[in-house]
């Protein structure tokens, strides 16, 4: 046998005995000296660590991104400087709602996380398969994954806090439009789109900024299961996406996808006819059409899942010059949210860990703290200013001022828009031209349906003012007439829905 493959210890002891442990006589109890059993249950009771409190399920791949596209007016980012650039990514996939040993065929939204390891640091885009979310204020986070994930008393997931919630806060029409859609549940990760969703922003050379939204199309084509499908499909295979994506990257029939921006102007951001940061709405695409920019492909399997995938780190703040963010308060919420997250689940160290280290030289200020296993900078300095030059700040990374004014107040975003519905209305219209309303209507109905009649009604009536057809779709698959429907006295469960100021 080769010597590298000679067990031993974490000191790189020898380990004499794998096989029995050590006791006071052959039917004798344990022996505290028996090391090696210690060492081997501690690290064992040690493995697991923290799931990731949303998207806990997911798979993940190295990959390349090639640009193929000028977009230097838009952006000085170093990534696409040059039509040919290939920047090294890695890119992890995930549903949301499920815990980490869920099945991955359930309908949900998808995450859609890229890290790209570029010459001017990591840029984290952490994105989901929907260009929508369910709201637009950060505050309600905490209160949709309390809903969508185990009730507290059964532990189990609840269809009556799911959509009482949802209901409540009519501006999630659109993303719950998409998520009941045939799109709602993708037949594994290679056949879905990825989009930025948030309002992002480029800088470029002449410090002039640009609003950017980014989307990713895959190149594998659309391709979605029916909740019959679906349910078939776990019954035999619990991980049928993380196995389609692997399989076929080890067959080398690599995934791609396309990536495209919209950019908007600060003027026209001003004067657009919606908030151009509500992350409830998309841009039109014939107002701000999309501009091909290059392609990713996913070409390496992790060698060990849970040191590179299960142990990556995706944080919103991770931009590079050239990208930064917008005044979206959901991404300014995300901005806080993830860091410390992961502060908890993998430690303060974790950009250390191989998946999460820049690729480019780096020299960061932060000293000591659990697991600081790269030699801590060891007699360098360790304030600034000093006299020594270091840890020089970098002004040419300066973003221009961005104006901003206004009062320092809690404001009702409802008190400015009430519009949760003309956008997905003109979804329901393309879904019904695309001959897959009643593909919606069914998934609704059956979602929906474990829900109190109540709830149930109030979705009806939400879906009614995005089109009637859609509410009488809806009404219709759960067997409610419009006459109920619109009869319902709502006064007692809708006292205390989220409403204008007074
Ligand atoms: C994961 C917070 C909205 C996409 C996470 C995690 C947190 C979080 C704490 C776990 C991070 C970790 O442990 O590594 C939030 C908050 C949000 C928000 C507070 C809103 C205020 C969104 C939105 C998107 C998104 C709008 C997509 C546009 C993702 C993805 C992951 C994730 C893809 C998994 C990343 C991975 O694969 O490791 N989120 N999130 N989240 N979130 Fe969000």
């Amino acid at each position: 046998m080769e010597d590298k493959k000679k067990l031993t210890r974490q000191t790189g002891a020898p380990v004499p005995d794998n096989q029995n442990s050590q006791t006071a006589g052959p039917r004798g109890p344990l022996l505290m000296q028996d090391y090696w059993f210690l060492e081997k249950m501690a690290n064992f009771d040690r493995e697991v660590i923290p799931e990731r409190r949303m998207h806990a399920k997911g798979s993940g791949a190295f990959g390349t991104f090639t640009v193929t596209h000028d977009i230097s007016q838009y952006t000085k980012a170093n990534i696409f400087n040059e039509i040919g650039k290939q920047t090294e990514m890695f890119a992890r996939f995930s549903t949301v709602a499920g815990e980490r040993g869920a099945a991955d065929a359930e309908r949900d939204i998808r995450g859609f996380a890229l890290k790209f390891y570029t010459d001017e640091g990591i840029w984290d885009l952490v994105g989901n398969n929907t260009p929508v979310f369910f709201f637009r204020d950060p505050m309600k986070f905490p209160d949709l994954n309390h809903a969508v994930k185990r009730d507290p008393k059964t532990n189990m997931r609840n269809a009556n806090n799911n959509w009482d919630f949802w209901t409540l806060l009519p501006e999630a029409l659109h993303q719950v439009t998409i998520v009941m859609s045939d799109r709602g549940l993708p037949n594994g990760y290679r056949h879905m789109h990825g989009f930025g969703s948030h309002t992002y922003s480029f800088i470029n050379k002449d410090n002039t900024r640009h609003w950017v939204k980014f989307h990713f199309r895959t190149q594998q084509g659309i391709a979605n299961l029916t909740d019959e499908e679906a349910a078939k499909l776990v019954g035999m295979d619990r991980e049928s996406s993380q196995r389609d994506l692997f399989d076929n990257i080890e067959k080398g029939n690599f995934p791609k996808w396309t990536m495209f921006v919209q950019i908007m102007t600060e003027e026209e951001a001003k004067t657009y006819r919606f908030h151009p940061f509500d992350l409830t709405k998309v841009w039109s695409k014939a107002d701000f059409p999309l501009i091909e920019v290059g392609k990713f492909e996913l070409n390496k399997n992790a060698e060990n899942y849970f040191a590179d995938v299960e142990q990556a780190a995706f944080n919103p703040t991770n931009i590079v010059p050239g990208i930064g963010f917008s005044p979206d308060k959901m991404l300014q919420g995300r901005l806080f949210s993830y860091g410390d997250a992961q502060r908890y689940r993998l430690g303060v160290n974790h950009y250390q860990i191989p998946v999460n280290k820049p690729r480019c030289p780096y020299h960061a200020y932060h000293r000591d703290g659990q697991m600081r296993v790269d030699g801590n900078y060891g007699g360098t300095k360790h304030y600034e200013p000093n006299s020594y030059g270091e840890w020089q700040e970098q002004p040419s990374a300066k973003e221009p001022p961005l104006e901003l004014s206004g009062d320092a107040y809690a404001h009702n975003f409802r008190d400015e828009d009430e519009d949760y519905f003309t956008q997905p209305g003109d979804l329901f219209r393309i879904i019904k031209a695309d001959g897959k309303a009643d593909v919606l209507f069914k998934n609704t109905a059956a979602n929906v349906g474990g829900a109190e009649k109540f709830v149930q009604i109030r979705h009806i009536r939400n879906c009614y003012k995005a089109d009637p057809e859609y509410g009488e779709g809806v009404a219709d698959a759960l067997g409610l007439s419009m006459d109920e429907v619109n009869g319902f006295d709502m006064s007692p469960y809708d006292q205390w829905a989220p409403r204008k100021s007074e």
